[in-house]
């Protein structure tokens, strides 16, 4: 093989996706709750997707941000709208997304509060990215070892530590960033009364808030944006992974007042925004804004963890059965590698969320009796615990 090892994969080949199904190289069918990590939240394959990046291989692929491209403000301003934003800029990733974020809040610290340090809070088993900036802002060791020396201007903090939070408040505070519900960390949904009273603390600080919404974003957690869920309103939000459905392309999204900062030449990307990620983009926000969609993931959503509960809630080694909309975990009290595994003979792709947490996070366009199968193979398998116990 001449790839880098950098990701341990799992044993089977898919060639073939449709809707919540993968199929692989032998032609056997797997019921997809990864959606290659919350990404393809309209299923595989989408039909409207389809149509609208075919049609747009047709006609124009890339002519990059030297020119205006019509498709691009369509979609940024159809985001705006959605959000209450002022201004979007687009993106290949999350990554670049979180670091166009900091690098937003850092110039606006600069020019609005004449700051000459800016810090960042961030929350312990935050992940915000692979970059150097984004992997100093992730509140996990595992992804920062080997790689010092980190760049300044980071303080990560106890998840959900509002008194510590108040403590660190020196004046070179620009942003605080967060996950609504953190992904990789363990499926851990925020607590409401903290997020408001955050967002009240940040408001009346002049402190920037910024709401990581790569994975929670884009209708997984049953409303278009996490921070919907939650009430408040962000400075600063960023989107990925959904937002393509499986095209790369990132956002980061800001407050009018902010649009400003970043003027001709302060930030760019070559691909950003280009006319294929955007096509795809539209094609998503429109089917998200069908009637219904988001009721019915919020449905969705809470029926699947209801049957978990019921199904797995008195089962050996389980801790803790959590999640928002269709973003859901199960924490055991043993690492879930080889659950994981065993899911997948039966059938079922789930994804890990740290060492012992197993994630679910099926398409959006999941339908109940998918939701079904997929818990009677969880039930099953989790009944197998003490196997599991042995061998991992
Ligand atoms: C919350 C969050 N932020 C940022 C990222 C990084 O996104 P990407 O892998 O597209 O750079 C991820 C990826 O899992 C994520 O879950």
């Amino acid at each position: 093989m001449s790839l880098f090892p950098t990701y341990s994969r799992y044993e089977i080949t898919p060639v073939k996706g449709e809707g919540a199904y993968l199929y692989d190289v032998n032609g056997k069918r797997y019921l997809d709750f990864a959606s290659g990590i919350g990404v393809t939240n309209l299923g595989h394959c989408h039909p409207r997707v389809t149509q609208k990046v075919e049609k747009q291989l047709q006609n124009l692929w890339h002519v990059s941000n030297l020119f205006p491209i019509q498709i691009q403000e369509e979609v940024a301003k159809q985001l705006c709208e959605l959000s209450q934003m002022g201004a979007v800029f687009f993106c290949n990733s999350g990554a670049e997304a979180n670091e166009a974020a900091f690098k937003l809040a850092r110039k606006w610290g600069s020019e609005a509060r004449l700051i000459k340090e800016p810090k960042i809070i961030t929350f312990e088993s935050s992940f915000h990215g692979r970059t150097l900036a984004t992997l100093t802002a992730t509140g996990q060791n595992k992804v920062k070892t080997g790689f010092a020396p980190y760049p300044e201007g980071f303080i990560t903090i106890p998840f959900q530590d509002f008194e510590r939070l108040k403590r660190i408040t020196g004046s070179q505070v620009v942003a605080v960033c967060l996950e609504l519900v953190q992904g990789e960390g363990g499926v851990r949904p925020c607590d409401r009364s903290f997020v408001q009273e955050l967002a009240a603390w940040c408001k009346e600080r002049n402190i920037l808030l910024m709401i990581d919404e790569v994975q929670t974003g884009m209708g997984r957690t049953g409303e278009l944006f996490a921070f919907q869920a939650y009430e408040i309103e962000p400075d600063i939000f960023t989107l990925a992974k959904g937002l393509g459905n499986g095209m790369p392309v990132g956002a980061m999204l800001a407050k009018e007042k902010l649009k400003p900062i970043f003027g001709p030449g302060s930030h760019g990307s070559t691909f950003g925004g280009n006319p294929l990620a955007m096509a795809a983009a539209q094609a998503v926000l429109e089917e998200m804004s069908q009637p219904l969609f988001l009721q019915k993931v919020k449905e969705k959503g809470q029926y699947f963890l209801q049957a978990l509960h019921e199904a797995c809630g008195q089962k050996d080694g389980v801790k803790e059965i959590r999640g928002l909309g269709l973003m859901v975990g199960i924490e055991m009290d043993h690492p879930v590698a080889p659950v994981i595994k065993e899911l997948l003979e039966q059938g079922l792709i789930a994804i890990s969320a740290g060492e012992k947490v197993i994630r679910f996070l099926p398409p959006l366009v999941v339908t109940m009796e998918q939701i079904d199968e997929a818990v009677e193979i969880i039930q099953q398998v989790l009944g197998k615990k003490k196997q599991h116990v042995l061998i991992s």
